[in-house]
């Protein structure tokens, strides 16, 4: 293994941060500092590529590393920690084979185009986490769910909701639980049919009640396949943003000599094109058009009057996707976007737009209690120029009205995605703490870091006995999850 440390005195990037953890582990977090709050109890999920590299090959693009759950229980005062690979069929081969045997989003097979031809990429199920309906799923827009068992990780299976999920289906990563409903609504994209000019893509829409049941899908016709990996929901719509991030010429993919990372591009020609669907039942209430651009990630969404307000980590270039092409590259550096409110009036069909902070923003996270409802706060992750900021740095707290606390992470030290859990019986908004999992370079070890997420006061640092690949998306529930021998 190759890190990124080379001497006393330099301070390590986070590409040390992208090495495998191939263990698995099931412990009660010894060391500890600070004291772990007693008023949070529950379970932070969170899932990402566990590994990068297998038989010492790198993947060909950080989105094809195999997903890895982590689960930290919080109890009384403790917290316990948990790793598991979803045993999904590229996991169990290539462990085997110590080689790569599936196609990624930028992977291909080794030997050629005949290794390639007519090939799919595989479902890594790496990128986020839900428990819903009694199901904890792992989660990849590239394929289906997989269930895993809450308690000790195990893979159940791919998961299809009764066959409500339907061959060639797939599923976003990023549903949405209403709060006042308790529906979990997520999407897809898909084919709605073939018409001379082949297939016609579309946007595939679910509802899952609160009981876990698939209860409806609807087909939303676009004009072209969308890259399309997050959506903004308010009390009573769900809105896409289909941006100039577009998937050019496929047939060398089909034929096997490209990836789709490799066709995907910013096309500063194409307008971003917005979607409101009723929520009710999925009928697009209004279109609208803007500047080039991509929304990767979105903040709250909320009506006010005729107007719906979305917030959202803006991306005018889609230069990441070169960085996470070549993750072991020291050079690479992970970017942000900007954060962005967009003001949609459903009346009349304008729309504004003014940047909330000029920090470089992403990964925004809120009190989901409030989902669809003005928030008064959301906390992003950000990379602050210092030196070290090959990926995120440092944490902001963000008011409606733009008033920004900024916490630093001392150099050599990354985060991620932090996430807001409330505080058992919260009172407020606010009340609460963010769990981030940072990366600390020099130890090539992760801690679990806690902050009150009012004052941004740090609560707790709970060391691990090894790093955590960096991740990309969490879920935080009261229910506590232990198995029997823990
Ligand atoms: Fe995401």
């Amino acid at each position: 293994m190759t890190l990124a440390i080379k001497g006393a005195n330099e301070i390590p990037t986070c590409h040390g941060g992208l090495e495998n953890l191939d263990e698995e582990y099931a412990y009660w977090i010894d060391e500890v500092e600070g004291e772990v709050p007693r008023d949070l109890t529950g379970t932070f999920f969170r899932n990402g590529p566990g590994r990068q590299r297998i038989g010492g090959k790198p993947y060909g693009h950080w989105f094809d590393g195999d997903g890895m759950v982590c689960a930290f229980t919080l109890r009384g005062g403790r917290v316990h920690f948990r790793n598991r690979y979803v045993r999904t069929p590229k996991y169990i081969e290539e462990t085997q084979a110590q080689a790569i045997r599936y196609r990624g989003f930028g992977t291909q097979v080794p030997g050629g185009f005949r290794k390639n031809f007519l090939h799919m990429p595989a479902n890594p199920a790496n990128t986020n986490t839900v428990w819903h309906g009694g199901h904890l799923l792992a989660l990849n827009e590239g394929g289906k769910p997989w269930a895993l068992n809450p308690a000790n990780l195990e893979t159940l299976g791919e998961f299809t909701y009764d066959g409500g999920l339907h061959a060639g289906d797939v599923f976003s990563a990023h549903g949405k639980i209403h709060p006042r409903s308790g529906e979990y609504i997520n999407f897809g994209a898909g084919i709605a049919g073939f018409g001379l000019k082949g297939p016609r893509p579309c946007l595939n829409v679910y509802r899952i009640r609160a009981d876990g049941v698939l209860a409806q899908r609807v087909q939303v016709p676009l004009t072209h396949f969308p890259f399309c990996h997050d959506f903004a929901l308010s009390d009573r719509y769900a809105v896409f943003f289909l941006g100039s991030i577009v998937f050019g010429n496929m047939l060398p993919v089909i034929l096997g000599t490209r990836t789709i990372a490799d066709q995907v591009r910013f096309d500063p020609a194409i307008p971003m094109r917005i979607l409101v669907l009723d929520l009710s039942d999925f009928s697009v209430v209004r279109e609208f058009e803007t500047d080039p651009g991509a929304v990767i990630h979105f903040a709250n969404a909320w009506e006010e009057a005729d107007t719906l307000v979305v917030d959202g980590m803006f991306a005018d270039n889609f230069r990441a996707n070169e960085a996470l092409k070549d993750v072991f590259n020291p050079d690479s550096r992970f970017n942000g976007g900007q954060y962005l409110r967009f003001q949609l009036n459903l009346k009349d069909g304008s729309l504004a737009k003014q940047k909330v902070c000029s920090t470089e923003s992403e990964f925004p996270t809120f009190n989901n209690a409030f989902a669809g409802r003005r928030n008064e706060v959301t906390w992003t992750a950000c990379s602050v120029p210092n030196g070290a900021d090959s990926f995120f740095n440092a944490i902001q707290r963000m008011t409606h009205d733009g008033e920004a606390t900024l916490l630093e992470l001392p150099k050599g030290l990354y985060g991620s995605e932090p996430l807001f859990a409330p505080a058992d019986n919260a009172t407020r908004e606010d009340d609460g703490y963010l769990l981030e999992v940072v990366y600390d370079g020099f130890r090539h070890r992760s801690d679990l870091q806690i902050y009150r997420a009012d004052s941004m006061e740090q609560v707790a640092v709970l060391h691990l006995k090894h790093h955590v690949p960096h991740q990309f998306h969490g879920f935080f529930t009261h229910d506590v999850f232990l198995s029997a021998g823990d």
